[in-house]
């Protein structure tokens, strides 16, 4: 009798473990969703998940090139629209070059003619880019297919990629194992955070490339920008950077106040015609310190859509979305004029490697790449 007291009791603690177990898993699962998004070239599935939180914000991301396919917040009046550009479904991203939202690697950005040194050993690099490397090269990460995971721990919505990059891969020594997780808070932040790993010395530097327009224009000129920078990294004719570290005052590269995006843009000045608007590089202050600290917001004045940008890397690159000519055409089939979006890719300097007076962007086998980038969105 006594027995059979307990085992009951006993079949009923397990009987309600296993129910919140279920419903904490049933709660988990329904602020993320997978749905089918296409098939890759190799003939492989992809998915897109989708993110959600109690305040209506959303976020999607598909494993083909860990690519933020759209992120919806709301207007000042409650209206909620995705504020990147992009495309409809997977074919867009599979051909495009434009790099909408995805995450970039190895190396964000530049290095010149393709080359770097590490430890009198000469690696030369897919050029890409005229004579030079873009954003990891004719493959880059923006193009790999990652391995998606729903993150169980406690907590805010996550969801995590995970990619090996080869030895040899467009030139980069070392197999790389790397790590991106997405979370979306119940704050309305989408925070970023990557990892990686490698079994040969080697260079690292990822960032994402997502084009923001929060207003309904279609240009981004009357975006409201702080760069909370003194100093960017001037570049030559190949968008590479001279070296040196230019004092933004007195200059159209000043946005220590928030100032329009096209306030200054079509000035004449001999960065600016380089870049062909903005292209460059901030050296955001306070940046050598390895701990999050705010770098950049973004406000539109008309639907008050507004993002802060907090990161703990050392700079950042303000593209005003130059190259984009109304050629490709995006989400709903609307095409993509000169300057209809912008990025604020957090990332190290370009071509790092060939600046010693840079920060560094080597990783040795033993040691963790670790960086972290938040996009708090709100309105005001
Ligand atoms: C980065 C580069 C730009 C351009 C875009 C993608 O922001 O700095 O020059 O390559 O990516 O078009």
């Amino acid at each position: 009798m006594k027995r059979g007291i307990g085992t009951a009791m006993l079949l009923l603690v397990l009987a309600l473990v296993g129910a919140s177990v279920r419903s904490e898993e049933a709660g988990k699962m329904k602020n993320i969703r997978k749905v089918e998004f296409g098939t890759s070239e190799d003939g492989k599935k992809v998915d897109l998940y989708i993110l959600t939180n109690k305040s209506g914000m959303e976020v999607s991301i598909t494993n083909f090139g860990g690519t933020v396919v759209a992120i919806k917040v709301p207007d000042r009046k409650g209206k909620v629209t995705d504020i990147t550009l992009g495309y409809d479904s997977l074919d867009g991203y599979l051909s495009d070059k434009s790099y909408f939202g995805a995450t970039i690697g190895r190396y964000g950005n530049r290095i010149a003619h393709g080359e770097f040194t590490l430890k009198g050993v000469k690696y030369t690099l897919a050029r890409n880019n005229g004579e030079n490397h873009l954003h990891g090269g004719i493959k880059g990460f923006n193009k790999a297919l990652w391995t998606a995971e729903k993150t169980s721990s406690s907590g805010p919505t996550s969801l995590r990629l995970r990619h090996v990059s080869k030895d040899g891969e467009e030139g980069y020594p070392g197999n790389l194992t790397v790590q991106v997780t997405f979370t979306l808070t119940e704050r309305n932040e989408l925070k970023i955070d990557y990892s990686a790993i490698t079994d040969k010395e080697t260079v690292v530097n990822l960032t994402n490339h997502t084009y923001f327009n929060l207003g309904e224009t279609d240009t981004i000129l009357e975006h409201e920008l702080m760069l909370k920078a003194s100093h960017y990294t001037p570049v030559d004719a190949g968008l590479i950077p001279t070296g040196e570290l230019r004092d933004v005052k007195g200059s159209p590269f000043d946005f220590l106040k928030p100032t329009a995006i096209g306030a200054r843009i079509d000035q004449d000045d001999e960065q600016l015609k380089l870049g062909k608007g903005y292209d460059h590089n901030w050296v955001v202050d306070g940046g050598s310190e390895k701990k999050l600290k705010l770098a950049a917001t973004a406000y539109e004045p008309k639907t008050g859509r507004a993002f802060e940008v907090w990161t703990t890397e050392p700079g950042i690159q303000f593209y005003s979305g130059n190259f984009l000519d109304g050629t490709v055409h995006g989400k709903g089939g609307k095409a993509y004029p000169r300057r209809s979006g912008f990025c604020l890719e957090t990332q190290h300097f370009p071509d790092s490697p060939n600046h010693p007076n840079f920060p560094s962007t080597v990783l040795m086998p033993g040691a963790k790449y670790y960086s972290e980038t938040i996009y708090k969105f709100f309105t005001k």
